[in-house]
């Protein structure tokens, strides 16, 4: 091996031009998937406070926001819905005229090329606020199947192009399989939150979402954070029962899980970038801490270079503007 004098890495990193020539991995923004929160309602428009920047829009206000995302080259928006009616069985998740049904409409009548993925869970739905149907205090896995297909199928009968699981129940991407195809939606891709942690990092989500548990907590049906082979074992079931794309979320405390699981399946991989992760930029950027813009080029780099090559996140439109300007 070739070794010092001969060898010297420093010389490919002399010019930016040299350093661009040579660079392994680039965040494009067609890789970036921008998520949205509806909620039900008329003219409104409001930002949510721990995530600077992000707002939660009714239906009525969706074009302008709609055609700013499309004019940056966003492929993708994933939608979250804020009922104003919640119950026991999240019965407003699966109604036609619910909030995420009509914004849906909405998109695809403002830029129908524009691909709508939806959140498919019963939390923000639930008046308990947990992501299924609960007996005796206990997330019911089986009752909770049902519902979960009825809403994905409800989505795509007004026009989401991708549903994405995200609830975490055992046999999900199964029965909304067997759902779609049922109703004549062979083509509807799932994206399976395959890998979702109980993480402290959805905290400003639940502000957004409203969906913060009423009583206990997700760890019952969340993955624990220190495991990464049962992270494997999700992904496995999910590609078995139908996946078309995995994911793994959050991103930044699990890098490591984002590289094994690229390198032991071939199928196309996503990493959310979630709320807490976007919350922490935003503040440490508002007192002047950090750099922003370099703090995020080089957050979504290294979950590119981990191994994602989807990226969900709140700073694809910043990120966008900024590659447009250059
Ligand atoms: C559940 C859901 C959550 C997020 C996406 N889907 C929250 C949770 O599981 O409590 C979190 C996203 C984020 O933090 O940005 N429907």
């Amino acid at each position: 091996m070739a070794i010092f004098p001969q060898v010297r890495l420093r010389r490919l990193r002399r010019t930016e031009t040299l350093r661009a020539l040579v660079r392994e991995n680039r965040v494009e923004v067609g890789d970036l998937v921008y998520p949205m929160f509806i909620v039900e309602g008329k003219g409104i428009k409001e930002e949510i406070t721990s995530m600077p920047g992000i707002f939660r829009y009714s239906p009525d206000q969706l074009p302008l926001e709609i055609e700013e995302v499309a004019r940056l080259k966003i492929p993708a928006v994933l939608l979250f819905g804020i009922p104003e009616h919640k119950d026991e069985n999240g019965s407003s998740a699966y109604h036609r005229e619910g909030v995420v049904q009509q914004a849906i409409g909405v998109i695809k009548n403002s830029v129908p090329e524009l691909i709508v993925i939806t959140d498919v869970c019963l939390c923000e739905y639930t008046s308990h606020g947990h992501c299924g149907v609960v007996t005796n205090e206990q997330v019911d896995n089986d009752q909770t199947l049902p519902l979960l297909a009825k809403m994905a199928v409800s989505h795509v009968e007004v026009g989401a192009d991708i549903v994405a699981p995200s609830d975490m129940m055992d046999g999900r991407v199964k029965v909304i399989r067997e759902s779609l195809d049922e109703k004549g939606f062979q083509h509807i891709p799932i994206l399976s939150y395959a890998a979702k942690y109980a993480s402290a990092f959805y905290g400003p989500f639940r502000e957004a979402a409203e969906s913060v548990p009423q009583f206990g907590n997700r760890r019952g049906y969340q993955m624990d954070p220190p495991n990464v082979r049962e992270a494997l074992r999700e992904v496995e079931q999910d590609i078995a029962e139908g996946a078309d794309i995995i994911m793994i979320k959050p991103a930044l405390a699990y890098l490591d899980v984002i590289r094994q699981v690229r390198d032991a399946f071939n199928y196309p991989l996503a990493a959310y970038n979630v709320s807490g992760e976007y919350a922490m930029v935003k503040a440490a950027a508002q007192r002047g801490w950090i750099d922003e813009r370099r703090v995020i080029l080089e957050t979504l780099t290294a979950i590119k270079r981990a191994g994602a090559e989807i990226i969900l996140t709140y700073h694809a439109k910043e990120f966008a503007r900024w590659l447009q300007d250059e």
